[in-house]
């Protein structure tokens, strides 16, 4: 697949290793532990520089560039990036919260070719291979059609257009934006929304390739494709949804600012 790395094996064997040296810290103090600053200037927990030490360890002889959370851009020249939160929901994680998962997507230049998450409590791998489709643990997932009225969302708002809480039936913020976007490529969620300028490319940029995949239309705030730049410090908003009539609903709210 895609040229000479196999990246459904890799993506999947880094997740493994992962889980075993992340899960047996889980929910407890020492996961949490405040232990410095990453790139971007947040706090990084103890769990976050475990599990990413792993991961660029396994993938640096892979000779490709790496974007990371915690460490940045290791640029070695390659035609290929990989795109990883080695914890995404490392909140939860140290919490005791059983949402967060291992996000890993890959570029070729600008185009992303693979993007993979691997949900630890669930035991789900999600992929998204462009042109292929989307799946969870190697079957085909899509997006539910919106039952209008139904809608289930999540919203971060950060106090920005609180009015579209109202449009929509639920709205479950959960704290794992990857995971976030499997549930919508699988149709357990409408939309995924943050409008605080705050995501980056490390948290979504997977969930973005298996949503996209899975039937999702994915915007920035203005409803144009969102464009990711591959680094770690950028940040965004993302509206990602199911359907082109809940997309006009809230570019609506949003436009209206309140
Ligand atoms: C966070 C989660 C969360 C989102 C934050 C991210 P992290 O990732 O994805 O859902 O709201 O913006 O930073 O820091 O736990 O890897
Ligand atoms: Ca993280």
């Amino acid at each position: 697949m895609n040229g000479e790395f196999e990246w459904n094996e890799i993506a999947f064997d880094v997740a493994k290793d992962v889980e075993k040296v992340v899960m047996p810290i889980f929910g407890t103090p020492k996961a949490g532990e405040n232990i410095g600053k990453n790139v971007s200037g947040d706090v990084t927990k103890y769990v976050d520089k475990v599990a990413e030490n792993l991961v660029i360890e396994r993938l640096k002889p892979l000779g490709i560039n790496i974007v990371s959370e915690e460490i940045g851009n290791i640029d070695v020249g390659s035609d290929y990036t990989a795109v990883i939160d080695p914890i995404d929901g490392s909140y939860n994680f140290a919490a005791g919260i059983p949402i967060f998962a291992f996000s890993l997507a890959v570029f070729k230049k600008k185009a992303p070719v693979y993007g993979a998450i691997y949900e630890f409590v669930t035991g789900n791998f999600y992929e998204g291979i462009p042109g292929e489709g989307a799946f969870m643990n190697g079957r085909p997932i899509h997006v539910k059609k919106v039952e209008h009225g139904k809608e289930a969302i999540s919203f971060y708002t950060r106090g920005r257009c609180t009015g579209l809480i109202k449009k929509v039936k639920r709205v479950r913020v959960l704290g794992a934006i990857a995971v976030e976007l499997t549930y919508l490529a699988k149709g357990a969620l409408d939309g995924v929304l943050d409008i605080r300028n705050y995501v980056r490319t490390t948290d979504i940029a997977a969930g973005v390739v298996i949503a996209k995949e899975a039937g999702a239309m994915v915007t920035d705030e203005r409803g144009k494709e969102l464009r990711l730049n591959l680094n770690a410090t950028d940040q965004t908003n993302i509206i990602a949804v199911n359907d082109s009539r809940l997309l006009d609903l809230i570019l609506r709210e949003i436009g209206r600012g309140e």
